[in-house]
């Protein structure tokens, strides 16, 4: 039997090496007249930037550009909107990591709009954004939040009354994504290995979501295939090699696909008050927690019984996709969803991800963390006590 689900339309993908090019004959479709959102400054230390700003000249487009050096706030959206807002732009380019396809998601919403974007964030503001924006053309340089595919743009202002939330509409969605993997290439191991492990989790959490629907469950078994193979090797011996950084890519493309229809589970559900009270990297918290949260959900299955039956089998799935292998040992469930923490583990372990103490989360602050946690589409409920073994075991 099916369930009932939605899929949103995906963004017009662009895939594939030295596709970046495409990007200026993209251009005069929405017309002369573009914003550049870019990153700090590895963009610029790698040449690209100076390779795109000779081609807009070559072509005799007129840009601007704007750099987002951290995850972006309400304010730095309010004012680079205030900014351009009578600029008449026709197009909006966010190239860089999730920050800056984010900010720029967020910058193309909020330009049409007199407005501060507080008023539109999810459990923030009152009001609902009627969709209207710029035009935006998503160019990631790591493979991690899937931004590119996705319907949201997460705001985050840091502080004891910080939070981390969502823009969202589908009209978001960028118009185009263009995923060169030869951008990603200079991403360094740290960066590469957090962000890889975001994207790990963004595909098991939707893959065991109570939203996943068959199309979910396909793209991210597909993306966990290229990513669960690549992941070590961007972050060590193959982070020169293309074809390394192009099965990343892929894989985080995938996630961010399968988390805008399936959904995501207690790991992001944490994501968002460890993010909005501590300055720590997202995929850090993503990398930190996915194994300590894995073990606490396939726990909570197995107490289910038959109804936890379909969660496990699931987890034993990518137990044996990740050992380069079909699943068809129904009897072994238990045995491969151990097995699968222990993968999950060992990645932590050898991508040498921080714990959380590292950042200056402490036992006194799990409390605070719980109780403004989110289970979002988890696959078996967890009460306060479970959620606060799976941050106190990342201390
Ligand atoms: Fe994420």
């Amino acid at each position: 039997m099916i369930d009932n689900f939605n899929f949103s339309r995906i963004p017009h993908i662009i895939f594939g090496i030295g596709k970046l090019n495409e990007l200026y004959d993209i251009i005069p479709k929405f017309g002369n007249n573009v914003l550049y959102v870019i990153g700090g400054n590895s963009l610029k230390r790698s040449g690209k930037w100076d390779e795109i700003t000779a081609a807009m000249e070559s072509k005799s487009i007129n840009y601007s550009s704007v750099s987002v050096n951290n995850e972006p706030s309400p304010n730095l959206v309010d004012e680079i909107a205030a900014n351009f807002r009578e600029k008449n732009i026709d197009l909006i380019i966010g190239i860089g990591g999730g920050s800056v396809t984010d900010a720029g998601k967020a910058i193309s919403a909020m330009i049409p709009k007199n407005d501060s974007i507080k008023n539109y964030l999810e459990g923030v503001g009152t009001k609902t954004h009627d969709g209207k924006k710029i035009p935006y053309i998503a160019i990631p340089t790591t493979s991690g939040t899937g931004s590119e595919a996705t319907k949201n743009a997460v705001i985050s202002e840091i502080g004891s009354e910080g939070f981390k939330k969502s823009l969202r509409h589908d009209n978001f969605i960028p118009n185009i994504a263009i995923i060169d993997p030869e951008l990603m290439i200079p991403c360094p191991a740290s960066v590469t290995a957090a962000c890889g492990m975001d994207a790990f989790t963004q595909l098991l959490e939707a893959y065991v979501s109570t939203k996943a629907s068959p199309i979910t469950d396909v793209l991210a078994y597909s993306g966990m295939k290229y990513l669960g193979k690549n992941l070590i090797p961007a972050c060590s011996s193959g982070a020169s090699d293309v074809n390394v950084r192009a099965a990343m890519a892929y894989g985080s493309l995938m996630s961010g696909i399968c988390l805008a229809n399936a959904g995501l589970g207690i790991v992001h559900g944490l994501a968002s008050p460890i993010g909005g009270f501590f300055d720590i990297p997202h995929g850090v918290v993503c990398g930190t927690l996915l194994g300590e949260a894995t073990k606490m959900n396939i726990k909570k299955l197995q107490e289910q019984g038959v109804a936890g039956k379909e969660g496990l089998r699931k987890y034993a799935v990518i137990r044996a996709l990740l050992s380069g292998k079909e699943f068809n040992a129904e009897g072994k469930i238990e045995e491969y969803c151990s097995n699968l923490i222990d993968i999950l583990d060992k990645w932590t372990k050898d991508l040498k991800i921080d714990r959380l103490g590292k950042y200056g989360i402490k036992t006194e602050d799990i409390e605070k963390l719980v109780k403004n946690a989110g289970l979002k589409n988890n696959p078996v409920n967890l009460v306060n006590k479970d959620i606060e073994t799976i941050i106190g075991n990342r201390l």
